[in-house]
């Protein structure tokens, strides 16, 4: 009920722009965009070659320092990470002191607050040395607390990592070992899960990595600004997204509502209802990480015996909305989420995880963000400015 053009004037010239729609906050080498013709590429390679050619290790590398690794360079870079997997025993008290019921991620952005305390010895900024040390503990660490929320949340006991299986293997191992039994790796999904992780690295500017660089602006330690960033990510409207997604399936499902049915609800914006899984800020075009997921969901969800009903509505979902004119006039295709979720689940994560494996994919991108932030020249503590729209000067009551 404000005019904004009155709001300007009286505030001098500053850019109004809510959401950033329009503001470029910094610039960036890492990742390159196009959301009209539904292009991502990391550091200039496209997306489609790293998930078929690469690995969640190798591109965090190439996130991180700028090109992919050498043989050699890579082979260190994955023995420091498995050298540093092992949280404090004191860290490890923590998971005690949540409710049973938590959900995982603000038990991991917690935890991962908590890094500060354990490791005094890496909290300067500017010190490259313990900038290095931050970034290898957090690729170590972060997979272990995830799985330690998600063992805590089932009663079962924690594992310590083995130090002979890689970032991913053992993740899956701590997630769903049990000490007394050997735990085989399903290369199915040890695949599916290493390409779902490659998909989710990085995305530019988005709400959880700008969070990163706005609290790293003010010289923040990098555990702090991704822990941050975690919690940006906890948001439904971002992160939370794959969750709300199965949750919206299932519930298609349990209704028995036919998806055209569940599509007018969600055009006649009945209860705010949206077709979660479809739109995005940046892409006015298919997601291109939804279109590897579609190609692989099939595959792994048959080989994993996942639900293929909920498989078949998200099908149907996808093929009304791509015919409809709402979601055409409106640009909304299926983003990343649409189908992660499923395959997740068919893994045997249970929903609260998934934006927790969100996190686990997306920190290679925070820590590169990050760390081009503080040795950008041009950082400037971040700082927006406003209209305001309050009461001018009154007086306070005389008593
Ligand atoms: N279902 C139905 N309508 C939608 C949807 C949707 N999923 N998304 C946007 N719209 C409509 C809006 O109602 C609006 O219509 P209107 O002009 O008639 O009011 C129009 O499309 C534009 O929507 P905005 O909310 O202005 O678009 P914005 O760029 O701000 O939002 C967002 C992007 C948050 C992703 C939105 O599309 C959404 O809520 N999607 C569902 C949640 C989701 O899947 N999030 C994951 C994002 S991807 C990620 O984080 C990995």
């Amino acid at each position: 009920g404000y005019d904004v053009s009155k709001l300007l004037k009286a505030t001098g010239a500053v850019t109004y722009d809510p959401g950033f729609m329009n503001t470029a906050a910094t610039s960036s080498a890492i990742t390159y965009i196009d959301g009209d013709a539904g292009i991502l590429r990391y550091r200039g390679y496209p997306i489609e070659q790293l998930a078929q050619h690469s690995s969640f290790l190798e591109v965090s590398y190439l996130l991180i320092y700028g090109e992919l690794p050498t043989p050699t360079e890579l082979e260190e870079f994955d023995q420091k990470i498995r050298r540093h997997t092992l949280l404090h025993e004191d860290l490890k008290g923590f998971f005690g002191g949540f409710p049973r019921d938590a959900h995982p991620m603000p038990v991991l952005s917690s935890a991962v607050s908590a890094l500060s305390t354990f490791y005094q010895d890496s909290l300067d900024p500017f010190n490259q040395e313990q900038v290095e040390l931050s970034t290898i503990r957090l690729l170590a660490k972060v997979p272990v607390i995830a799985a330690y929320a998600h063992k805590k949340s089932i009663g079962q006991p924690m594992l310590y990592p083995d130090n002979s299986m890689n970032l991913v293997e053992n993740f899956l191992r701590l997630s769903f070992g049990l000490p007394v039994e050997q735990y085989e790796l399903d290369p199915t999904i040890v695949k599916a899960l290493d390409l779902l992780l490659i998909l989710h690295a990085d995305h530019e500017q988005n709400c959880s990595t700008s969070t990163v660089r706005l609290v790293g602006s003010a010289n923040a330690n990098l555990f702090a600004s991704v822990s941050a960033g975690i919690n940006a990510l906890f948001g439904p409207a971002h992160g939370g997204a794959n969750e709300a997604v199965l949750k919206m399936l299932r519930q298609i499902q349990a209704d028995g509502i036919k998806p055209e049915d569940y599509m007018e609800k969600v055009k006649n914006k009945e209860d705010g209802v949206r077709l979660m899984g479809f739109g995005h800020r940046v892409y006015k075009n298919y997601d291109p990480r939804a279109k590897i997921i579609k190609a692989t969901a099939h595959e792994v969800l048959g080989k994993l015996g996942g639900n293929d009903e909920l498989l078949d509505i998200a099908m149907r979902l996808e093929e009304k909305a791509l015919a409809d004119d709402y979601f055409i006039q409106r640009k909304l295709y299926p983003n990343v989420d649409f189908y992660t979720g499923l395959i997740y689940k068919a893994m045997g994560f249970p929903e609260k995880m998934f934006t927790v494996l969100f996190a686990i994919g997306r920190l290679p991108g925070w820590i590169a963000q990050w760390r081009e932030m503080i040795n950008d020249p041009a950082t400037k503590i971040g700082r927006p400015r406003q209209l305001y729209t309050g009461y001018p000067e009154r007086n306070y009551p005389a008593v």
